[in-house]
């Protein structure tokens, strides 16, 4: 576990102004853990609100444009998540990448643009159950990862890694201890490689994928294991919360 377990609520395309008051329960719980960073990247509809409504937890969005402004419809750059009160960005997750098509190269200027905007990264990657079944799993994620990410200064304080495998996603099958062990090591040694011993080896990697209250204990028993990226359990507090106590508990045993 990490010295400060790292546990984010990825609520996609769910939330209107209904769920400010989860956010509060949520940032009223933490407010008692400390030891456990937490944070939600709610749509960007409520990033506004929601940073106007908590003082303990982190917030940001789940995705942003590469460029600064300009003629884009529809689309939210950076500087303007920042300016909403947004401290972070999920970028590169499987649902972008998949669903919206999204290349590795694209994925990087995402993170550039967010790093440039003064916000923290956090990087998702993970494999299909294809590219798994066919034994390929590691070094797929290596390749996406390392043409994924810019250079960064500071690594171990700007950036977070998020591994979710994508047959994980929402299926309430979770990746073995084993595997997210192996996983984790295989991105722990490119992180060293790409940003040195000291800020590779502080960048948190978090683990997503059907994360719950009930599997959490073992996920963070994990080695490697730094937190995690919850998608559906994370929009109450109470099962949200359960998590991040799951991860406190495991830093006072
Ligand atoms: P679930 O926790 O719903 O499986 O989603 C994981 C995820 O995609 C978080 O980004």
């Amino acid at each position: 576990m990490a010295e400060r377990p790292y546990i984010v609520g990825n609520w996609k395309m769910n939330g209107t102004r209904a769920m400010l008051s989860e956010a509060r329960a949520i940032d009223r719980a933490a407010q008692r853990h400390m030891k456990v960073e937490v944070a939600i990247a709610p749509p960007y509809t409520l990033i506004h609100a929601v940073h106007r409504e908590v003082e303990q937890i982190g917030v940001g969005a789940q995705d942003c444009h590469p460029g600064t402004d300009g003629a884009s419809t529809g689309d939210i750059s950076a500087s303007m998540l920042a300016d909403a009160g947004a401290k972070f960005v999920i970028v590169g997750h499987s649902e972008r990448r998949q669903g919206h098509g999204e290349s590795n190269a694209l994925v990087r200027d995402k993170a550039q643009a967010v790093l440039d905007a003064g916000m923290r990264v956090i990087m998702c990657c993970g494999e299909d159950a294809k590219t798994r079944d066919a034994g390929k799993a590691a070094s797929f994620v290596t390749h996406q990862l390392k043409d994924s990410l810019p250079g960064i200064e500071n690594a171990a304080d700007r950036l977070t890694v998020a591994y979710e495998p994508i047959w994980a996603i929402g299926t309430g099958n979770t990746a073995s201890s084993q595997d997210i062990a192996e996983m984790h090591r295989e991105i722990r040694k490119l992180l060293i490689e790409l940003y040195g011993e000291e800020q590779g080896g502080g960048v948190r990697i978090l683990y997503g994928g059907s994360v719950n209250p009930e599997n959490a204990r073992e996920i963070f028993a994990t080695e490697e294991v730094g937190g995690a990226l919850v998608g559906g359990a994370s929009l109450t507090a109470d099962s949200f919360m359960g998590i991040a106590l799951a991860a406190g508990d495991m830093l006072d045993n």
